[in-house]
């Protein structure tokens, strides 16, 4: 039997992001920004690889070790054979670890990215011949409908790589409220999340040694450059990344070495000295602060696992 006829794909037709409209209200504002979602271009997605095989940067790894050592834990908790439901586009290793120990009867990975999704897929689709791919193209960060499945099918919804730490605390309340309205009750939520820990630890994970994450902040006036017809000096923007303890977030900047004028599609924007772009955050939870944040939104905890220096958390709860 042909493998491709086990996948599916739920299109729901995403809005298509609209970048310089983005790019041009971002550095209107008297704290200029910039989404971090437009990191993630063709060398930004390279990039972003390259970050989490950083000796710094301990989030990738010390997640899948976790994932590794809970597996068949997670799958006692969480049942076997129902659907693993995964919050982006699952190319990792983490969700062939939770393919192997759940054997979902259904994978469905939701992403905005059609391709990257299709390509993911059609590599698992090969690999584990018997489960059923239903690939659905949404953007998540907006409220959407999952396709239905087969009421004896328990979900189990899956979103890695404290991919929540780039929301504020009240944008991931009404996130996991919306994948508690996803999911029916007794099905379970996995969730990986970036602990509070020494700022040092934190600091040198957003500044590796190598420049990684530097040239993946400055990636950004690349696309730009390239994208929008900008003329960004990439010699004369620095990336600064730091904890902000008060908010208990790591951010990102891309700071102004010198006063200057950019144009951005006709659009003049003009930098002081020392001046920054605000490029992304990142918040860091304890495990009881998550916690709270995860019953706000309709879920109970069941377990959780960290690592032994508690850099990294993975939740599981239950929706209620
Ligand atoms: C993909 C959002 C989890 O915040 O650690 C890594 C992105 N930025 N280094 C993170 C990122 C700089 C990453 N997340």
């Amino acid at each position: 039997m042909n493998t491709l006829a086990k996948l599916r794909l739920h299109d729901l037709a995403p809005e298509q992001d609209d970048f310089l409209g983005a790019v041009l209200d971002g550095l209107g504002r008297p704290h200029k920004t910039l989404p971090c979602k437009f990191f993630y271009d063709e060398t930004g997605s390279t990039l972003f690889d390259a970050i989490c095989d950083q000796p710094e940067y301990y989030p990738t790894r010390t997640e899948l070790g976790i994932l590794a050592a809970a597996a068949s834990e997670i799958a006692d908790l969480a049942g076997r054979g129902g659907a693993l439901v995964e919050y982006g586009s699952g190319s990792s290793l983490k969700t062939r670890l939770l393919l192997d120990a759940l054997v979902p009867a259904i994978y469905m990975p939701i992403d905005i990215s059609r391709e990257h999704m299709l390509a993911a897929c059609h590599t698992l689709a090969q690999d584990y011949p018997a489960l059923h791919l239903m690939a659905v193209c949404a953007d998540y960060t907006r409220p959407f409908r999952l396709p239905p499945t087969a009421p004896q099918n328990r979900r189990l919804a899956f979103f890695p790589g404290s991919s929540i730490g780039n929301f504020a605390p009240l944008e991931a309340l009404r996130f996991l409220k919306q994948v508690a309205q996803q999911l029916s009750g007794g099905d379970g939520l996995l969730i990986g999340v970036d602990l509070k820990k020494d700022p040092a630890v934190l600091n040198a994970a957003y500044n590796d040694a190598a420049g990684v994450t530097a040239a993946f902040n400055l990636n950004l006036l690349t696309r730009c450059n390239r994208e929008l017809d900008a003329d960004f000096d990439l010699d004369g923007f620095a990336h600064r990344a730091f904890y902000n303890a008060a908010a208990g977030r790591v951010e990102m900047h891309l700071e102004s070495q010198r006063e200057q004028t950019v144009t951005v599609a006709g659009h003049v924007f003009t930098f002081t000295a020392g001046e920054r772009i605000h490029t992304e955050n990142s918040y860091k939870y304890a495990i009881t602060e998550f916690q709270q944040l995860a019953t706000q939104a309709g879920f109970t905890s069941a377990r959780c696992w960290f690592d032994d220096t508690k850099h990294f958390s993975v939740h599981l709860f239950r929706r209620n």
